[in-house]
């Protein structure tokens, strides 16, 4: 039982990329991975401190795991991500039973605190890094479809309503040439998919390199692989990425560029560092250099001082733009940033009804779309059984789109299939392989 590790995972696809790389630490100094929390004498959360409302979900969940120290009284319980670096040694002070809190720049440290807290000792380590990039750790990965890899850390770009510079530190880029190996490797043990991964992809440099160039040379390196990136940021989205988006076929059509409001003056509180006019402009160009391009974003209702008015430029931005997706959130002020100086001073009704608003228009938009897309062809990566029938098969589009098509022999979980969309919902194609 002694070394068994069970980890869970909340936040963003970064929290689930560090996971990997925790697993890779853990696993290369002797530690089994429990599959179950029961078989498992280190409990591990990774945890995301975005939102309140993704704190307060640790809290309760750490609430649970006191049943599980009263019966297992050496578990060791551990704390990483952002949460561990926002509260510090106040978790462990607060919550008895957590013993030891580690931040996204201290992985490394992982065994020995994991020792200490053997020894009875709490163990912290909480310091950022500006060079650290686990560059050299080999992440634990399951066989499987699609992978992610994190091609920089941190982020530079201070919004005024973020922790994310204070919980991941300044920014850093890997290597290309590590980044490039690992896209390789990961094609020959057969997975089809990859997503790099940063707060702010497009400020990636390395050596001469800019992200443009990272994503060429993993397109290149690995011609079956699809690949994904998020997420960019409005300011520093280059013609030269919109240009190697168009070039390569296996750089999905698709960028996630978050808009977060539709009105000049919530951005400029937000120091979002553009305007609307810029930002629907870029929209235009895209459009125009990638055919066929989709686009997904981020909203906040109801930042502070946030007016009706403002709120309606919002609902603007998204006719104008109609994304296919979007992630929408209430504000929630975090401690530390600078827009929690500021008063929260929208009524959380009115917050409620701003974010329905948006949710409603949302769905409405997506559902236009994708009924536009009934008869039209699209290439799916098959990536497993249909959750609600074994006769179906689940697939995601180049625009990533979920894709339900019948189960068939001439098809497999792994193959790429061109399909013709006869069905659809707000959420779901349904297709016919042609
Ligand atoms: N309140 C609400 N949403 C936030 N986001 C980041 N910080 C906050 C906050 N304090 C949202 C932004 C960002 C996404 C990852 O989370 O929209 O793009
Ligand atoms: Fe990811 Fe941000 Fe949450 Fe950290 S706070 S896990 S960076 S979403």
């Amino acid at each position: 039982m002694k070394n068994n590790v069970y980890i869970e995972t909340y936040g963003c696809q970064m929290n689930f990329a560090d996971t990997e790389l925790v697993m890779g630490i853990l696993k290369s100094k002797g530690y089994k991975l429990a599959k179950d929390i029961d078989e498992a004498n280190i409990i591990l959360l990774n945890t995301c401190s975005i939102r309140d409302n993704a704190e307060q979900k640790i809290y309760s969940r750490l609430d649970h795991l006191k049943g599980v120290k009263k019966n297992n009284p050496d578990a060791v319980i551990g704390i990483l991500g952002c949460m561990a670096e926002r509260l510090r040694k106040n978790l462990i002070e607060e919550k008895k039973i957590v013993d030891l809190v580690v931040g996204p720049d201290e992985y490394r440290r992982l065994p020995e605190f994991i020792d200490l807290a053997y020894g009875g000792e709490k163990g912290i380590g909480v310091k950022l890094s500006r060079t650290e990039t686990y560059d050299d750790i080999i992440p634990y990965r399951e066989d499987g479809l699609s992978a992610w890899i994190s091609v920089m850390r941190g982020c530079d770009k201070f919004c005024t309503y973020c922790v994310v510079p204070f919980t991941r530190g300044r920014e850093r880029s890997r290597d290309l040439n590590s980044i490039v190996e690992e896209v390789k490797s990961l094609e020959l043990r057969g997975f089809k998919e990859v997503t790099l991964l940063g707060q702010n992809v497009n400020s990636y440099s390395f050596e001469e390199k800019d992200f443009a160039d990272l994503l060429a040379s993993c397109a290149k390196a690995a011609p079956s692989m699809r690949i994904r990136f998020t997420t960019s940021h409005p300011q520093d989205l280059s013609d030269k990425l919109l240009n190697t988006i168009a070039e390569y076929e296996n750089i999905c059509n698709y960028i996630h560029l978050p808009v977060q409001s539709g009105s000049n003056r919530i951005l400029e509180l937000m120091n979002r560092t553009y305007t609307i006019e810029h930002y629907l402009n870029l929209i235009d160009k895209a459009r125009k250099i990638i055919p066929n391009v989709s686009f997904s974003t981020d909203i906040i209702a109801g930042f502070p001082t946030e007016t009706d008015e403002d709120h309606l430029a919002t609902l603007e931005v998204m006719k104008k733009v109609r994304y296919d997706g979007a992630y929408m959130f209430k504000y929630s002020p975090r401690e530390g940033t600078k827009a929690f100086q500021m008063k929260d001073d929208v009524a959380d009704e009115i917050k409620t009804r701003r974010l329905n608003e948006i949710i409603d228009l949302q769905q409405k938009i997506s559902w236009e779309i994708n009924q536009s897309l009934i008869g039209k062809e699209e290439t799916i990566l098959i990536e497993s059984l249909s959750k609600k029938s074994d006769e179906f098969y689940s697939g995601r589009t180049d625009s990533n789109k979920i894709c339900i098509v019948p189960r068939n022999d001439s098809y497999n979980i792994g193959d790429y299939i061109k399909v013709r969309i006869n069905r659809a919902t707000s959420a779901t194609l349904f297709g016919e392989p042609i």
